[in-house]
């Protein structure tokens, strides 16, 4: 059932019978998640997590339990097992963990290389040569070797994710564990217990004990993305642990020795959060002991023909489309946008023209509408943290509110239907045929 799941979320399974076979697959083929029940006859979870272990600290094993063994479940993530789905759980749970953990597998499996020209198409690489990106790189050299605290700086998809993978590769822990935690998409009460877990029935909720982040990147490195969201008292025990090197569980009175080394990201201005008392100001000295602060995409001269090029040959090997013509002016409109949304912004702009235009030349008329389109869905922040969809659908409902477009229902609609049926695609590497196996209309 868990196989027939993860099979209908696109994602290619091999199963096993038992521990000893599942640890012959694992010497076979290269995986990027282990999803294994505790019990299991010749070898256990646990055993063939210690063997895995062995063999690499990364990747990431989920061990499935019964609620009695929960326990030793838990126990199990202090030797390394990413998380724990205690049984019976529900779908989204399972999907939940099994996105994190292939998160976190791609950060650790795929290299990042700097400063690639765009003929070598490579998934992951940070594609750029402006003066500003060239800095960087130097960087990152500086720095990724020195056990420092790196803060990463820098406006909406302009990359701090990347950079912070490369600064991980490059280090010297970069065969230890990494582990993301993302701070705005945790609840405010929850990001401490998430960060130095907590004690059985510390709050309500707490039916069990948790080990926390910090705990599981014990020797590694934790990538705090988004810590300009932390909240004030939640910072206050940050700044301690990286003082003291010592976490105390919530709920419990032990200390805990951890050596983690932190990289942290925003894409806000923390100087100014700090002079608004947002922020507090020794926290931010603490972590900007190395600062790397990246320009946005309007700063980076020649870099935006380069990344379309990248994305165009990208997305045509992905998709099977033949790589288009761009009509003359096209490349001038599109080096002259200002890409709000950086980098992410002309990654999907691409994407999107690519499939459009199925290998037919791209004309200037089709981009100015695609621009006028995206720039007015990218106008009004409301808080769309909840919903993944939400900021979006604020803002064409807006649009509609203010006369802009007339039937946002029906436009909304059409554009996530457009997205499923191109993503699919994708999935199929332009195989009209497959889909349908599986999406269900
Ligand atoms: N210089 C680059 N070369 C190639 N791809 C890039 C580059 N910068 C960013 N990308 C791609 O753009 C997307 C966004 O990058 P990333 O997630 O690192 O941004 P971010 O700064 O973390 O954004 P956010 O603030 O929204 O979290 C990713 O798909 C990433 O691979
Ligand atoms: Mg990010």
């Amino acid at each position: 059932m868990v196989a027939d799941i993860l099979i209908g979320e696109g994602l290619d399974v091999d199963i096993a019978t038992n521990g000893a076979e599942g640890l012959a697959a694992f010497k076979n083929r290269n995986f990027s998640l282990v999803l294994t029940d505790f019990r299991l006859p010749e070898m256990g979870g646990i055993e063939l997590l210690a063997a895995i272990r062995k063999e690499t600290k990364q990747l990431p094993v989920v061990i499935m339990t019964a609620h009695s063994t929960t326990r030793l479940a838990i126990e199990a993530t202090r030797k390394g097992a990413f998380d724990y789905l205690i049984k019976p759980f529900k779908t989204k749970d399972l999907i939940d963990v099994v996105n994190r953990a292939l998160e976190a597998s791609r950060f650790t499996a795929r290299k990042v290389e700097l400063g690639v020209d765009a003929e070598r198409v490579d998934r992951d690489a940070i594609i750029g040569n402006a003066r500003a990106m060239q800095l960087v790189y130097r960087e990152i050299g500086k720095i990724a070797d020195k056990n420092v605290t790196v803060l990463i700086q820098g406006e909406t998809g302009t990359g701090k994710e990347l950079v912070a993978r490369a600064v991980y590769q490059h280090s010297r822990r970069s065969n230890e564990p990494f582990i993301a935690v993302n701070c705005s998409a945790i609840p405010e009460n929850l990001l401490e217990s998430e960060l130095f877990g907590h004690e059985k029935g510390s709050f309500t909720g707490a039916a069990t004990a948790r080990i926390g982040r910090f705990e599981q990147a014990n020797e590694g490195t934790l990538f705090l993305d988004e810590i300009g969201d932390m909240t004030l008292e939640t910072q206050v025990k940050m700044l301690r642990v990286l003082q003291e090197k010592k976490i105390r569980r919530v709920g419990g009175d032990q200390e805990i020795p951890v050596d983690v080394r932190v990289l942290a990201a925003t894409h806000q201005n923390l100087e100014e959060a700090v002079a608004e008392g947002k922020f507090r100001e020794d926290l931010y000295f603490r972590i900007n002991a190395a600062l790397i602060d990246l320009p946005p995409l309007r700063k980076r001269e020649g870099d935006i023909n380069m990344l379309i090029q990248h994305f165009t040959s990208l997305c045509c090997r992905e998709t099977g489309i033949e790589p288009p013509r761009f009509e003359q002016g096209v490349l001038e409109v599109l080096e002259n946008y200002n890409w709000p949304g950086n980098v992410r912004e002309l990654e999907n702009f691409i994407r999107k023209m690519i499939i459009k235009s199925n290998g037919f030349p791209i004309t200037l008329e089709d981009v100015r509408k695609v621009l006028a389109r995206t720039s007015l869905a990218s106008k009004p922040e409301l808080d769309g943290k909840d919903f993944k969809y939400g900021s979006h659908i604020d803002a064409i409902l807006l649009a509609a509110k203010s006369g802009e477009i007339s039937k946002p229902y029906a436009y909304l609609i059409e554009e996530l239907e457009r997205e499923i049926i191109a993503r699919s695609l994708i999935h199929c590497e332009g195989n009209q045929s497959k889909p349908r196996s599986f999406i269900r209309i």
